[in-house]
């Protein structure tokens, strides 16, 4: 590789200038690197550790000479170092810094320069320990971290782009960003947590008893300071260069432990909880909310790829995780409602977690979930408050659509936003309708989130015949209806689940169910209830086709709600001819639920009759799977809702399945399939749950493996999945592309 520059001197061989120099050099990038340090024997130390090519004998022939200088002094030395090599510096040496602080670097500059050269480019490495001095230099102290530059108006784009690529070399990760806001982020995210430390340890150090302090302090002690053994001057530095954003800070940082503070003295349990609730949330899961993408370990943008390997049957007893729907409904009831709700069997999936995630943010205090339970502070109809930002609800339909109601009537704004998958989804079904009753919503383009909805906007309510059979669309204007002047009514074209009617008559809330028409009146309230949620038969439609498919299988899914609005898949598969017995019939707040004993049996192709397709609609991918293992030919149609939800679900398995030998044709409202042998094959989920799910299960009748790519939002839904699978008999291999 040609250097990227011919010779780079580093001006002060500190951690930060000596492990850069040490990078470099192991690198190989920047021709000759040369290291100045005003302390002799710390620039001597640096060449004799291999840290640098050569010392600077003579900083203003180096300066002179130098492609690129680094300055890696203390931020307060910036000024006087910069006089000092100004009139040595070429127009063409590119020059930046790794001062902790920006504005009062860039400040120096002008000062120093008057106007400043477009060779300037001022950066700041996120990385460093609390060792200091060129012995303690590592080449990897920036591999993995963040590098922050923060090129000003006048620097060029070519002098940008060496600073950027010098940091790469390093293996860092380079993020650019202003000056003033590099100054605020920093001030809250590294220089607080520091002067909190210094703090902290001074102040229990005066205490008279301080060595059994120090003696009897175990981890939590030791974790909060060990930043206190920084370097003191570089930290009194940084207080004096970032004083404003800093103060602003530690002024919000002291009213939260003033509150904290008066709530420990009045024994105010519950803004303690909220405030130790959403902190451990936070800490757990600040990386995800920072980067805008989920709650839970296995989701990420990477590519999870299952591979599916042929054969086996099905045999146990297994319970699959909560049902996802009524998971939703019970965190948004159990917020609105007055007075603690308890819930158990609460699915812990990215979907659930981002509605969660929302209420949370919206000032409810939820504690858990901790193995399915979950206990809500619930705050009443009218007791929510805004958000600190955009509510992000990743993958999740349910969240945005369901929300979307219940924000539009509230007196605050808010912004509800996506991931990739959910910002191609329709939200108009639902911002229409609203917009009728009263609200104020924005879609993006083409009727997509993210939504910008207005607060302070009193509903009317309204009857609305529903151009779709639509679960979502009918309970977002149902909780648009509780706080909408007089009635809101909805009129299905045909029936669609009904979780949020069941459950809002939990809540001791009056709804009224007439044929296809429900509706609902403000001014009500709801009352805390304690709700058991039941295992998914979503979820569960993957065993059961697995089991329906597959010679030899014997397998029974406990405690399955069989809400009649969700039956479809039963009621399909025992069309196909599938051996189903439904035992322990029984009911569970409000919801009937069973377990389901499902043997093999063969399966013939069927018609499926279109008015089981709304009570089935997120069954479809793994009934597809069923219809290729079924003897003769299946036939969907009335299912064109299938082409809105996380993928095309239609266009997505139609490929897929052909991918893997099958004998499938697509049409605008369904499918053609004729049943016949796999023979495996690589297929795309397209970042699509229940597509990933299907084709895992159909590894069972295929004579190959089945790799599945995109694999990764499997966790929205049911992030054990693959555990339970192989659990009963199912080989799946977990990996990443
Ligand atoms: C859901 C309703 C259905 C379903 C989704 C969950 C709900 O969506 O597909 O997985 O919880 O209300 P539609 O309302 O778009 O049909």
């Amino acid at each position: 590789m040609s250097n990227l520059v011919e010779r780079v001197l580093i001006i002060g061989l500190g951690l930060i200038g000596g492990s850069l120099a040490k990078a470099l050099r192991e690198q190989g990038c920047c021709g000759t690197v040369v290291g100045y340090d005003r302390d002799r024997d710390e620039m001597l130390a640096g060449l004799q550790l291999g840290v640098i090519d050569q010392v600077a004998e003579n900083l203003a022939a180096e300066v002179e000479q130098a492609n690129l200088i680094v300055l890696a002094v203390p931020v307060k030395a910036t000024e006087e170092v910069l006089s000092q090599i100004k009139p040595y510096l070429s127009i063409e040496t590119v020059l930046t810094d790794v001062g902790s602080t920006k504005g009062n670097v860039v400040e120096a500059a002008r000062r120093v320069f008057g106007e400043i050269p477009d060779t300037f480019v001022p950066g700041h490495p996120i990385a460093g320990s609390e060792k200091s001095g060129v012995a303690a230099a590592n080449s990897q102290l920036f591999n993995g971290y963040k590098v922050i530059i923060t090129p000003l108006p006048e620097s060029s784009a070519s002098a940008t782009r060496i600073v950027e690529q010098m940091w790469l070399q390093t293996g860092a990760i380079v993020l650019d960003m202003g000056v003033a806001r590099h100054d605020e982020v920093l001030a809250a995210t590294s220089h607080l947590p520091h002067i909190l430390a210094f703090s902290l340890v001074d102040t229990l150090a005066k205490e008279e008893e301080k060595l059994d302090i120090f003696r009897y302090a175990a981890g939590g002690f030791r974790d909060f300071t060990r930043i206190a053994a920084s370097d003191p001057t570089m930290w009194r530095d940084v207080c004096l260069a970032n004083k404003e954003p800093l103060l602003k800070q530690l002024d919000s940082f002291t009213q939260g432990l003033a509150q904290l503070r008066e709530a420990i003295e009045q024994g105010d349990s519950e803004m303690m909880l909220g405030t130790f609730t959403r902190a451990k949330a936070a800490r757990e899961h600040f990386s995800r909310i920072l980067s805008g993408t989920a709650y839970l370990d296995n989701m990420n943008t990477s590519n999870v790829v299952f591979r599916a390997q042929p054969g086996g049957s099905v045999t146990g007893t297994i319970r699959v995780p909560g049902d996802k729907s009524i998971s939703h409904r019970s965190i948004m009831l159990g917020s609105l409602a007055e007075g603690v709700t308890e819930v158990t069997g609460f699915l812990e999936g990215e979907d659930a977690l981002a509605t969660l995630q929302a209420f949370r943010d919206m000032g409810v205090v939820i504690e858990g979930p901790h193995q399915g339970e979950v206990r809500i502070h619930g705050v009443g109809l009218h007791g929510l408050q805004a958000p600190p930002g955009p509510l992000y609800v990743g993958n999740s339909g349910t969240t945005i659509r369901l929300l979307s109601g219940l924000l539009a009537a509230q007196s605050f704004d808010t912004e509800l936003s996506g991931d990739e998958s959910l910002s191609k989804r329709p939200m108009e079904r639902v911002a229409k309708p609203l917009r009728l009753m009263g609200a104020e919503i924005e879609t993006g383009e083409g009727g997509r989130p993210p939504l910008k909805i207005k607060g302070g906007q009193s509903l009317q309510g309204i009857h609305y015949d529903m151009p779709m059979a639509s679960a979502q669309v009918k309970s977002c204007l149902m909780l648009a209806g509780l706080y909408a002047e007089g009635t809101t009514s909805v009129t299905e074209p045909a029936p669609t689940r009904d979780h949020t009617e069941r459950m809002l008559t939990g809540f001791g809330y009056s709804v009224g169910v007439d044929e296809s028409t429900v509706s609902v009146q403000s001014g009500g309230k709801l009352t805390a209830t304690n709700i058991d949620v039941p295992a998914d038969i979503s979820s569960a439609t993957f065993f059961l086709v697995a089991a329906a498919i597959t010679p030899d299988s014997d397998l029974t899914l406990e405690h399955v709600g069989i809400n009649p609005t969700r039956v479809g898949v039963l009621n399909i598969l025992r069309l196909m001819g599938a051996d189903l017995e439904l035992l322990n019939e029984r009911e569970v707040g409000g919801e009937p639920v069973a377990d389901i004993r499902i043997r093999y049996a063969p399966l013939k192709g069927i018609r499926v009759p279109e008015d089981q397709v709304p009570l089935a609609i997120d069954e479809f991918p793994a009934l597809f799977v069923a219809a290729c293992c079924a003897e003769g030919e299946t036939v969907i149609t009335g299912a064109e809702e299938l082409r809105v939800k996380e993928s095309d679900r239609i266009q997505v398995m139609v490929d897929g399945l052909k991918a893997v030998g099958a004998d499938i044709e697509g049409t605008p409202d369904g499918a053609i399939i004729r049943g016949g042998q796999l023979t495996g094959g690589e297929v795309f989920a397209h970042g699509d749950h229940r597509i990933a799910m299907s084709f895992s299960i159909a590894a069972l009748r295929s004579s190959g493996e089945i790799k599945i790519n995109d694999c990764a939002n499997v966790a929205t839904s049911f992030p054990t999945f693959v555990d339970l699978a192989n659990e009963v008999g199912l080989t799946i291999h977990k990996g990443e592309a």
